[in-house]
């Protein structure tokens, strides 16, 4: 498995989540101004979610998510960019699945080929539209990488690239939406079979910063592996 990589010093924080409160005065201090980085939560061993910064389409992960819509139309946003990259051979599995099986409802996913992608799999996975918080978002949201987890764990993959699904043409605010993706995820590759490595790849440095805030303040698990956050700077 080959994914994008940068020359990087890593100049690691290991944070225990026991350390939370302590860190969590810091984060400003942790968390670089200027400079694009990565985080790693381990989970267990050897299980990773990393966080970067990037353009999902490049990823040669087993499996790319796509924040999709129920008809598994094309559009814009991260979708548009898959469909562009990928080429004709994904919307056309898109047609006959929504042919056969009639629309994806929020919170599902479906697997199709990744045509022309580095990748092996799209995952499309069917985010909440944001409509103000009290409408079972945060639900559908958790069900969307909870299922996109589950197909990819029963196809025996390995890796897998997610988008912040919702957050963008959906509305879904990014910090809330970075506070259901991390333990969505953290619980899903806690229970897979296959999967070891998920990438979260963020596309701009103010969602990248929502996103390790939320991991890094992401509460001590009540039993099992203490995961352990760890921050790698860019120079
Ligand atoms: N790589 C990674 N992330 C990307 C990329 C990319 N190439 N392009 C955009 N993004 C980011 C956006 O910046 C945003 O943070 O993906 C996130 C999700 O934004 P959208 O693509 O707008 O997805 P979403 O909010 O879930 O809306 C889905 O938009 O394109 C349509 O068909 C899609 O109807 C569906 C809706």
């Amino acid at each position: 498995m080959r994914c994008p990589r940068r020359n990087q010093q890593f100049l690691a924080i290991v944070i225990l989540t026991e350390a939370k409160d302590l860190l969590l005065a810091n984060i400003q201090m942790d968390l670089p101004r200027d400079k694009d980085y990565e985080v790693t939560i381990r989970v267990g061993d050897p299980d990773e979610v990393r966080l970067e910064r990037g353009d999902i389409t490049k990823y040669s992960s087993d499996a790319i998510v796509n924040a999709a819509n129920s008809e598994l139309l094309p559009g814009g946003g991260v979708c548009g960019a898959i469909h562009r990259a990928g080429g004709p051979a994904i919307a056309e599995e898109c047609r006959r699945i929504r042919s056969e099986r009639g629309p994806v409802p929020p919170g599902q996913a479906v697997a199709t080929t990744a045509g022309r992608l580095p990748a092996k799999y799209v995952i499309h996975a069917v985010g909440p539209i944001w409509q103000g918080g009290d409408r079972g978002e945060a639900g559908v949201l958790s069900s969307c990488y909870r299922e996109s987890m589950r197909t990819a764990d029963e196809l025996e993959l390995h890796s897998i690239a997610f988008p912040a699904i919702s957050t963008g043409i959906f509305g879904y605010p990014v910090e809330q939406a970075a506070w259901v993706a991390i333990p969505s995820l953290i619980e899903s590759l806690q229970s897979a079979k296959h999967l070891v490595l998920v990438f979260v790849v963020l596309f701009d440095k103010a969602t990248l910063d929502a996103f390790a805030k939320a991991a890094i303040s992401q509460p001590k698990p009540a039993s099992g592996h203490p995961y352990k956050v760890s921050i790698a700077h860019y120079d």
